[in-house]
């Protein structure tokens, strides 16, 4: 089975004393994951070593990063390179979030040169793509994903595309309390899988992890992740209140 994943993105949120109390009270819940199903939490930056040494004991528990920088290294005060990361030994890195494109005019090109880095330093990029809702109501959100997962995505070898994993998050949905209802993220899902298998044929298109992302709540995780092309979530919100993370982890397939 496909690699199931529920990821949390604190985003910029928690101190790090909240921060170590949201992840012991996570980890008190005892959720043994096994096989193909992990918990990610992409925590900030200063935040990572507490959190990889929080999740030592754990099986499929793993930090991320919330992002890297898309130079190898030099003059760029007061960013993080993915080499850096793979130092401290993390594993995952959320690469080309909304927010990030939105806020630090990330572009496509530059997720690309993002996501080769993370793979040379064996980090799992968790790639997001997803569409504003001018996109969504002119009907065009196919188009648009596609284009970002080939802008991003599609120079890297079959062998390597499979290392990655995936996150949908329509734009309209972050935050916003609205998510995409089942039929809507199983759609697109399904959309985003053929477009990957265009390319690099279905063996390939059917291992790569597919999270839906965007108001992910306790009592919506599971009926998303129910979908067949939705393997877990990317949660931001939810992922801050302990009890909720708990049912989201415990919902997936
Ligand atoms: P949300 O955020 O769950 O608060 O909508 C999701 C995300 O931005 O990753």
């Amino acid at each position: 089975m496909r690699k199931q994943i529920a990821a949390a993105n604190w985003k910029m949120n928690c101190t790090f004393q909240q921060g170590e109390k949201l992840l012991d009270d996570i980890l008190g819940a005892e959720i043994g994951l096994s096989a193909h199903r992990f918990a990610v939490f992409a925590v900030p930056y200063p935040y990572l070593l507490m959190t990889r040494s929080e999740l030592e004991e754990e099986q499929n528990y793993y930090a991320a990063a919330q992002n890297c920088h898309h130079k190898k290294a030099g003059a760029f005060t007061g960013e993080v390179s993915a080499e850096m990361l793979h130092s401290m030994n993390i594993n995952y890195c959320v690469v080309g979030h909304s927010e990030r494109r939105e806020f630090n005019a990330e572009t496509n090109a530059m997720l690309a040169d993002k996501v080769n880095l993370c793979l040379e330093n064996h980090i799992t990029p968790i790639f997001c793509c997803g569409e504003p809702l001018a996109i969504r109501e002119a009907g065009t959100q196919n188009d648009y994903v596609a284009t970002q997962l080939k802008e991003s995505l599609f120079h890297l070898p079959g062998v390597t595309i499979k290392n990655i994993v995936i996150a949908y998050e329509p734009i309209w949905a972050i935050g916003t309390g609205k998510t995409a209802s089942t039929e809507q993220a199983q759609e697109i899902h399904h959309y985003l899988r053929s477009v990957i298998a265009a390319q690099y044929g279905e063996a390939i298109a059917n291992e790569i992890p597919i999270l839906y992302g965007g108001s992910v709540k306790a009592n919506n995780a599971k009926e998303l992740f129910s979908c067949p092309d939705v393997d877990g979530g990317l949660v931001g919100g939810a992922s801050l209140v302990a009890a909720d993370f708990i049912e989201i982890i415990k919902a997936l397939k």
